[in-house]
């Protein structure tokens, strides 16, 4: 199956009431399980790749994994989405190499460190929707900031300094015409979310339903929704990792979320501990072995093991077969002709 478009990939989610799991990757061996897992559970997927991971794998290597990865299971829809574009010059490039989705993270500055204001987040995510849509790409957004810093990314912090602001929300969906939007609610990236199991005075569902309320028919995303499971910390710790506790997003809080708009749901940290769990289990209990293959193996087992899991919880499992793609260059037409509505259906208060 060629590449879909994330936008169509939501829109049928919307439709059955489900999520979508969108993971990160950076080599093969992460694409691969992601696509195992989809195999197995028969899911669209969002396989998405930060600005990191484009200069680790470089742009050319991590396409066509992807390519591939699309070409060996014709029978999965898959999104390939860039995670977090600082820039009009990042999404530019991205869809320019052929991602048929891009997140416009404007909520910081090129830098990728200092909020935006209002207007400069409205101004360059608008940008790049008139140059995405007209290629029929799909545009994710952002309004209020996220916490934490992942390598060199986010405004650090604990997540709850910029929680967003409903009617920001609406303006911002409004002026822009994004796709998908991803709100902050208290969530941060990376291992380090919570000191506690987060209840709602850290974790704001509260914030994400008065904004459904208000914008029922634009696709939520929750950024920084790894649980972190106390199991996968375990395995690390017990082979001579140094996790500190800590607590991530409970999956019934996303599956709250997903009863109330979200769509899009960013993992990227539990298949991170998974993976580094699984590999230091090898060399710590075989510090015989040195052949790669003998610790990736298991690692991708691992990964595989905990997206299956998320693509069962989020209920995208079993609808891969639900639709038939639309060509990208239809999807351009839609927008062009109207029948791709951008303009958000407001709730009055
Ligand atoms: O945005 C956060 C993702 O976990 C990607 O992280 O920038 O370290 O690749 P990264
Ligand atoms: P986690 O660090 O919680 O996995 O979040 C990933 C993310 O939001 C990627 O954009
Ligand atoms: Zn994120």
């Amino acid at each position: 199956m060629p590449l879909v478009s994330m936008r169509q990939l939501l829109d049928e989610a919307a439709k059955g009431g489900y999520g979508v799991g969108a993971f990160n990757v950076n080599d093969m061996e992460q694409i691969q399980a992601i696509m195992g897992a989809a195999k197995e559970t028969n899911s669209p997927v969002v396989i998405q790749a930060s600005r990191g991971a484009r200069a680790f794998a470089q742009d050319r290597y991590l396409f066509h994994l992807i390519l591939a990865a699309a070409e060996l299971n014709p029978e999965i829809p898959i999104a390939m989405h860039q995670d977090h574009g600082n820039s009009f010059e990042t999404c530019k490039s991205a869809i320019e190499l052929g991602y048929t989705s891009v997140m416009m993270d404007g909520s910081l500055k090129e830098d990728g460190k200092t909020p935006a204001t209002f207007e400069e987040n409205v101004a360059v995510t608008k940008k790049v929707v008139d140059f995405a849509h007209e290629r029929g790409v799909t545009v994710e957004g952002e309004i209020g900031v996220l916490g934490g810093v992942e390598d060199g990314h986010g405004a650090g912090g604990t997540g709850l300094e910029h929680i967003t602001d409903p009617d920001q929300a609406v303006e911002f969906a409004e002026l822009t015409g994004v796709d998908a939007l991803a709100i902050a609610i208290g969530t941060s990236h990376g291992a380090y979310k919570f000191t506690k199991k987060p209840d709602g005075s850290v974790l704001k569902m509260d914030v994400l339903i008065a904004i459904h309320k208000r914008l029922p028919n634009t696709h939520l995303v929750m950024h920084g929704s790894s649980s972190v499971p106390k199991d996968l910390q375990d395995v690390i710790n017990e082979y001579g990792g140094k996790l500190k506790e800590t607590w991530g997003v409970p999956v019934e809080e996303i599956q709250l979320g997903i009863r109330n708009g979200v769509r899009k749901i960013n993992v990227d940290t539990d298949n991170r501990l998974a993976m580094t769990g699984a590999i230091r289990k090898v060399l710590w209990t075989q510090p015989e072995k040195f052949d790669p293959r003998d610790y990736m193996k298991p690692a991708r087992e691992a990964m595989q093991k905990v997206v299956a899991l998320r693509m069962k919880q989020f209920g995208q499992a079993g609808h891969a077969g639900d639709y038939k793609p639309i060509a990208i260059t239809e999807i351009a037409k839609g927008y062009k002709d109207g029948s791709l509505v951008t303009k958000p259906l407001v709730a009055a208060r």
